[in-house]
């Protein structure tokens, strides 16, 4: 029989709200908060009422779009952590509420697990075949990935302070672009020389990463630079955007290189709204022609926060029966371990 699952997501500035019938997508809208671009970054406060006005009517674009009727839902999946808690909790409340109302079953994602599981929404491709390693790099999260099965994964290496997407998006507020800052350092620094500049590299034993200190790096050299020229970042944004982007992706790769090497694992993929980035995705098709590697990379519409992620994350758990209850609480801070 098949599965009809609404699956919502509400953790940071987009409100979205997806149908899935199985592992296929039926509609996947997303209302994208533009409240927060003159702030620079995320404000909570306005993230949660944003969503609280959004949700009703991007589910109902998602039900019109899907051409289905609500009595043929079988259960509903939501965003349970981690997150904004404000944010969080107008999904998880009408996750419930609606749940509730319809008599199904709820069905709590992690929305890390969810970013790495958007690989198996079945649009024809090939999927990963477990183990595989999944770099999984956000707005808030840069974590290397062990995937023995859906819901059995192993973090290998994380990072201990800043997120790689946190990194292009204060570096992108530094120089006056808008937020976020990943899109357009990308787009910027396609017509950048990456070897203009060069900025401090982390210094981290083992599978963690670090970013805090190329951040400062970044910080510093435009401050030193502005003394010289008061339009130094005006003369040289390209560069300026093509060189950090540069040497994010190489922080970022020589991790996955050596977990490959540890492991022996040589099936990699990519999540999370970082892995939208193009240079990211040069490289890693430079290194996989190189080391033999198989690839995987997720549409860019499931690259970036999005409900079909959580809808399959939910389906998942739909075929093992692993129902929430209406006591579902949602959680903040990412856990430890995906066990
Ligand atoms: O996964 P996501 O949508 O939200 C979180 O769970 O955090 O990731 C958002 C992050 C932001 O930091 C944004 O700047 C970054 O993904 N991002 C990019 C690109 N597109 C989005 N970073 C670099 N290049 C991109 N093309
Ligand atoms: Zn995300």
């Amino acid at each position: 029989m098949d599965v009809f699952i609404l699956g919502i997501e509400s953790s940071c500035d987009d409100t979205s709200a997806a149908i899935l019938k199985n592992d296929k997508v039926l509609s996947n809208v997303i209302s994208s908060q533009v409240i927060h671009e003159k702030f620079g970054g995320v404000v909570p406060e306005l993230a949660s009422r944003a969503h609280q006005q959004n949700i009703v009517p991007v589910i109902e674009q998602a039900f019109r779009v899907a051409n289905i009727d609500k009595k043929q839902l079988q259960a509903i999946a939501f965003t349970q952590g981690p997150g904004l808690m404000g944010s969080l909790l107008v999904g998880v409340s009408f996750a419930k509420a609606f749940a509730l109302a319809r008599n199904i079953p709820l069905l709590e994602t992690d929305h890390l697990q969810a970013h790495i599981l958007a690989h198996f929404i079945d649009e024809g491709q090939e999927k990963p075949a477990f183990p595989f390693l999944c770099l999984l790099v956000s707005g808030g999260h840069t974590q290397l990935v062990l995937v023995r099965d859906h819901f059995d994964m192993e973090i290998m290496g994380q990072t201990l302070d800043d997120a790689a997407g946190e990194c292009f998006d204060k570096a992108a507020k530094t120089m006056g672009l808008p937020y976020p800052g990943g899109p357009v350092i990308d787009q910027l620094a396609k017509e950048g020389n990456p070897k203009a500049f060069s900025f401090a590299e982390p210094q981290i034993p083992g599978l963690d990463y670090s970013f805090s200190g190329l951040k400062t790096s970044f910080l510093y050299f435009l401050r030193d630079a502005l003394k010289e020229d008061p339009a130094f970042i005006q003369h040289h944004v390209n560069d300026l955007c093509a060189s950090l982007q540069h040497t994010i992706v190489k922080v970022l790769m020589e991790k996955v290189i050596v977990a490959c090497k540890q492991t022996g694992i040589t099936r990699v993929a990519i999540a999370g709204g970082v892995s939208a980035n193009s240079a990211l995705r040069n490289e890693l098709e430079i290194v996989r022609k190189e080391l033999q590697w198989k690839v995987f990379l997720p549409r860019l519409a499931y690259s970036t926060d999005n409900a079909a992620m959580i809808g399959i994350a939910g389906y998942f758990k739909y075929l093992k029966k692993d129902f929430a209850s209406q006591g579902s609480a949602p959680f903040a801070r990412a856990k430890a371990s995906f066990q």
